[in-house]
This record gives structure tokens, sequence and C-alpha cells, in this order.
């Protein structure tokens, strides 16, 4: 198959190169120059895990390249249009000016039977606009609009590509249906289930999904709340509710909040449709308020485990972006965390493995080479985001760089009793705050 795809960043990218890799012929079209220099000059501009080496495989091979115009439309078997939708200025809506931008590019060039397909996350009923602005440009094509939204995870990408718990596609054409079918099949080889629903089916289903994860993570979050004052812990809590088939492990971390470039703004925009139509979304409207309530109370928290003042204190902040193994910082939570920790007088020194680039871009922050620099000298250190190497880092090295052995883990990573033994202040969410054990750091633990 032939496919066209428009947008290069995080979806655009990882779809085109992985169709790429199932055998089909794809070029992406991407309008950002600089974005668009860098892929044809076999530069990866955003970290995935893995895209790299899929991208140099298969443009090598002749299957993928890239483009700065839509003119590869003409023969195409299908167009994926994955630009972005961000939440528009002001009300929260859905913002499809890319979307229907990119519809209108497309009617331009279009020539023989071609499906348009929407893969960015859209609300409902946007298909039948972008089909409308096709047909009103061009009355003449022969094509059919679905809807086919994506559900990978920045961070694990390729590999939620590849092998996805389910593929949604949503059209009312058996011949559109037809080429979809062909698009996806080396995943039937995997026996990925296709759903073929209707369009605007496949569009709220999208839309749903991130609605039902966002408000896992919110209840949990709560829960952690209750837990703070009860004397419970959330993790043991947490566990004893995933095993429940019926609810399952995944999204109940208890944290600072959901970030990202999906969760914040498709609950808005969910919301806003439900508002649209006249039907209430109240769940939804409770897991936005919380969610923003608690980034905020996150500064709050911190500063009382320094004592009630970050006046004149210095504090370490490891990880900016929203989650780890990704740069993106689109609605990291600590993008309210750290102007608020500075608006209280604190000097912010942080590190994030890959995201301080765009961090720097998007907010003051003072960044350091490694998370040790980050913590030498500092009052107290908080982790905000669970990348994999602060996991295990060195703890003796730590208390020593510190200037007070405080610990505040908004991640749940590091165990609670281990942090006393190393003789840590170690503040974490959902879980009774321990402090410093009076006796010395053990033997075993002296000795790293
Ligand atoms: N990022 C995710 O994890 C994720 C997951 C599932 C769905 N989505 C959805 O996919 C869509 C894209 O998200 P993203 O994170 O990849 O966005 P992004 O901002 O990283 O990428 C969009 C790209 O499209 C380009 N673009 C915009 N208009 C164009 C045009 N007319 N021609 C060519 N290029 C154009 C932009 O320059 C940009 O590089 C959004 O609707 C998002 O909600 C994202």
């Amino acid at each position: 198959m032939r496919i066209v795809m428009i947008g290069a960043g995080y979806v655009g990218l990882v779809s085109g190169a992985c169709f790429s890799e199932f055998g089909h012929e794809v070029i992406c079209v991407e309008k950002d120059p600089a974005r668009r220099r860098a892929l044809q000059a076999g530069l990866v501009p955003i970290f995935e895990p893995g895209l790299e080496s899929v991208i140099a495989a298969n443009v090598r091979a002749g299957r993928l390249s890239f483009a700065d115009d839509l003119s590869a439309v003409a023969r195409a078997d299908a167009v994926f249009i994955a630009v972005g939708t961000p939440a528009r200025r002001g009300d929260g809506h859905a913002d499809l000016s890319y979307v229907f931008a990119a519809a209108k590019e497309i009617a331009r060039h279009l020539d023989g039977y071609t499906v348009v397909v929407t893969k960015s996350t859209v609300p409902v009923g946007t298909g039948s606009q972008v089909h409308d602005v096709i047909r009103a440009a061009r009355p003449d094509a022969d094509f059919d609009v679905a809807s086919n939204p994506e559900f990978l995870r920045e961070g694990s990408a390729i590999e939620d590509f590849r092998r996805p718990d389910r593929v949604v596609v949503g059209c009312d054409s058996e011949r559109a249906r037809e080429v979809m079918r062909e698009i996806y099949r080396p995943l039937f080889i995997n026996e990925t289930p296709i759903l073929f629903t209707g369009r605007q089916s496949a569009e709220l289903i999208k839309y749903a999904s991130n609605a039902f994860l966002a408000a896992k993570i919110t209840f949990i979050n709560e829960v952690a709340d209750l837990c703070e004052k009860v004397g419970a812990d959330v993790q043991e809590v947490a566990r004893g509710v995933g095993l429940d088939k019926r609810i399952g492990p995944k999204f109940l971390h208890a944290g600072p909040g959901f970030g990202g470039s999906c969760f914040p703004k498709d609950t808005l925009a969910l919301l806003k449709s439900a508002q649209d139509h006249g039907v209430g979304a109240r769940i939804v409207e409770s897991v936005v308020a919380v969610n923003d309530e608690r980034k905020l109370a996150m500064a709050g928290r911190i500063a009382a485990a320094f004592g009630g003042s970050l006046q004149g204190k210095t504090v370490a902040v490891l990880g900016l972006t929203f989650k780890p193994n990704t740069d993106d910082m689109r609605d990291a939570p600590s993008l309210a965390i750290v102007p608020a920790l500075r608006a209280m007088g604190a000097r912010v020194r942080a590190f994030d493995p890959e995201g301080m680039e765009q961090a720097r871009k998007l907010m003051a922050v003072e960044t350091c080479a490694d998370a040790y620099q980050a913590m030498d000298g500092a009052d107290g250190l908080v982790l905000l985001t669970e990348w994999n190497e602060f996991r295990a880092l060195n703890m003796v090295r730590v208390g020593n760089l510190l200037r007070r052995k405080l610990i505040i883990d908004l991640r749940n990573v590091y165990a609670p009793e281990q942090m006393r033994a190393y003789g840590f202040d170690y503040v974490s969410i959902g879980r009774i705050p321990v402090a410093a054990a009076a006796k010395s750091v053990p033997q075993a633990i002296a000795a790293e």
C-alpha cells in the first residue's frame, strides 16, 4: 500500500515508520522546516526509544521518506492526518485548525480512490466535517473518510504500535474497510483484534478510553490522600485493588497528577463535547478539576516537608518530563510545580535525562549535568519523574551531597524502610512519612 502520513510528530513519525516496517511505502509530510530537515538528514527530532533504528532501516530499504508537500497524495491509497489537536486557548475545545488545513491541502491533490484517515484525536463529528471540507473543495473526488484513533504511549510507542491491544477503524464504506484491513494485515498475524465501527463510535472510543484512564489515576490519587490520613499504604491498597481482574493493576499508581500530551487536553475536549450536546459529564468534570488542584497542591506538600517555608532553600528536582522515556514536556506536572516552588522563594536545580531542552523553553529552571550535580548542596531532593536511572541512585552519595537528608518522592519509587535505614527523612505519596532512623546506617548499606 502507498501511504501518506501528514505530520511527523510523536504519532505520525512512529505510525509512519512502523507502517513502512510492515512493508508499505510511506511518505511522511512535515511542514515544520527544522523537523523535516532533521529527518531528511537522518536525525530523529524527538526522543522515543527504538524509533531511530526503525526509521534508519526503512529509509535505507527505500520504503520511508520525508517531504514538505502533499504531491504524493495523488498516488496514495490512504492519507493519514496525524497533526496536533491541542486544547484551544480560552475554551478548552480541541483546536481543529491543523486538521482542517490538512484536509484542504489533501483535497487539492486527490487523484483516484483514496481513504483519508484521521489518526489525530478529534471530537465526535470531525470526520464528517473533514468529509465536507474535501467534498466542497473537490466535488469530483473519489474518497472516503475513516477514523483510526491511535492508542500508543510515548516511551513505548514502537512496541505499542507493533503489538496494540486493538486497532479501531470507524468508517461506513466497505471499500475503505478493505484498504484499512490491508494496511493493518501484518498485525492480524499477531492476532490483534481489529474493531470496525461507525466513524462517530471510533472517535468517541479514543476520548472515552483516555478519560477512563485519567479517572483511574485521579481515583487512586484521592485514595492516596485518604491513606495518609488513616495510616494505610496506597501501594498495598492499589495492589489489592488491582489484582481484581475486573479492575486490573495499570494506571493505579498514585502521583503528582496526570499530565502529558493527551490526558489533560482530551478530558477537557470530551467535557466540552458533552456540554455542547447538553449531556452531563460530571465524572470527567471532577477528574479535570481534581487533577488541576492536585498539581498545584504538590508545591505546598513539598514546602511542608521543608518545614513550611522554601525561602532561601535549594531544591533538587529529578525528572521534568510528564513521564519517563520521552522528551515530551506538554502539560507535565513539573510545569506547575517548579514555578510554584520558585514563587515560594526556592532555588530549583533540576536534571532530566531527555527533557531539559524542552523544559528550558517552557519555564525558568536551572538545569544540571546529572542527578548528583543537581543535589550537590541542596536542602532536599524531589523526585518528579520516575526515570529508571533515578531508581538506583547511590543513596550514600545522595546523603553526602544533600545538606539535609530529605527526599520527597512523588512517584513512590523508593522503599520507605530502606530510606529510613539510609538516614533520610522520606516523604512519599499515600504512605506514612518516615523520619530518619536514630541508629546508624546498616553495615551492608554503609559499605556501598
Ligand atoms: N503523543 C501521543 O502520545 C499521542 C497518542 C495518541 C494520539 N495522539 C494524538 O495524535 C495527534 C498528534 O499528536 P502528536 O503528539 O504526534 O503531535 P505533535 O505536535 O508531536 O506532531 C504534529 C506534527 O504535525 C505537523 N503538522 C501540522 N500541520 C501539518 C500539515 N498541514 N502538514 C504537515 N505537517 C503538519 C507539526 O509540525 C508537528 O510536527 C494529536 O491529535 C494527539 O492527540 C497523540
